[in-house]
């Protein structure tokens, strides 16, 4: 069996944090694209100069030129501005579709079946225009958002609660803005409601709710907490993990149940967008969105999340 190809579209903090975690993993060989000549090529030869440190054997080149994606089974995409302190992720909408056209256009000519996951901002209007452009089948063009969003509230619960982050399960839907949906009511420790653990922890329901209350407001700008404290770019660990969790889902046909920037088509309520739900992720790409009742109050703020995503679409050009 030939052995699977990534391929990074954008070579910036990103693109530079994936190649290494494809590497260390051995998801396969990795080519890296950017416009800026020399970037790729040096990130990628960087990193192939350690595989005997790292103990990885993987082909890794950096290119300027769309011919070298060919047969790219997986590709990433991070090409475009991130945002700056004070800026929202919508603000970077004019000058990242401007990007992200001639990125899809790239991916189209020259990777026409592969899977694509996209991590560019605003991520909603990203992955739109991506499939629209490619035109490639709904379930082959997904948008990185879910994982990392959930990945941050687990983090907060665990740190709140004392528990290894390990043993926290917790989910956000929704689009990847101020909006997004955390779901309290499916946040547990190893199955345990984590509300009942705070209420049992203050003894006070108020005060549980209180501090789930803040957890979820910090989920919501975790992002720009950390573009505060960067004051050059935004995060870029984070991302990196997450779409390659994504990936190996993909390449391994590991069949994870994954939050996703997805296409919906009735699902949730939603019908021709791409919104953050829940996501068998195999080797067919989005096999399955795993539907679930909302409750009142939750729906109620997926619709706000979902109006935010509409708007948001509707303004580009
Ligand atoms: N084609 C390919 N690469 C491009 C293009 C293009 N048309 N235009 C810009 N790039 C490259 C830049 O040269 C740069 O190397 O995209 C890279 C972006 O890297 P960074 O500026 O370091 O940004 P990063 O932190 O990686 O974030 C990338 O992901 O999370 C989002 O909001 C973030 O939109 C941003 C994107």
């Amino acid at each position: 069996m030939a052995r699977k190809k990534i391929a990074l579209i954008g070579g910036g903090q990103i693109g530079g944090v994936l190649a290494q975690l494809a590497a260390l993993r051995e998801l396969g060989d990795v080519v890296m694209f950017d416009i800026v000549e020399g970037l790729p090529q040096g990130k990628m030869l960087d990193i192939a100069e350690v595989g005997s440190v790292d103990g990885f054997d993987c082909c890794l080149k950096g290119t300027n030129s769309y011919e070298d994606i060919q047969g790219a089974d997986v590709v990433i995409v991070t090409a475009g501005l991130p945002r700056k302190p004070g800026m929202s992720r919508d603000d970077l909408i004019e000058v990242n579709s401007k990007i992200m056209t001639s990125v899809a256009e790239g991916i189209k000519a020259h990777a026409p079946n592969s899977f694509v996951i996209v991590i560019s901002n605003p991520l909603d209007a990203m992955v739109t225009l991506c499939q629209k452009i490619t035109g490639f089948p709904y379930n082959r063009v997904i948008g990185q958002a879910g994982v990392l969003d959930s990945a941050r509230f687990k983090t907060f619960i665990a740190w709140e609660l004392g528990v290894s982050v390990k043993d926290v399960n917790a989910m956000t839907l929704g689009g990847h803005g101020d909006d997004m949906v955390p779901l309290v009511r499916y946040a547990s420790v190893n199955g345990i409601p984590v509300m009942e653990l705070l209420e049992k922890k203050y003894k006070d329901k108020a005060k549980a709710k209180e501090v789930m209350d803040a957890m979820v407001k910090r989920t919501r700008g975790a992002g720009g907490e950390v573009v505060a404290l960067l004051k050059t770019g935004s995060a870029f660990y984070s991302p990196a993990s997450s779409a390659i969790c994504m990936a190996e889902s993909i390449l391994k046909d590991q069949k994870r149940v994954l939050p996703t920037c997805a296409y919906l088509n009735g699902e949730f309520g939603v019908k021709g967008f791409y919104v953050g739900v829940p996501c068998v992720l195999g080797e067919n790409g989005v096999e399955a969105i795993l539907e679930f009742e909302l409750d009142a109050e939750e729906q109620a703020m997926m619709d706000k999340s979902v109006a935010a995503v509409k708007e948001l679409v509707g303004s580009m050009k």
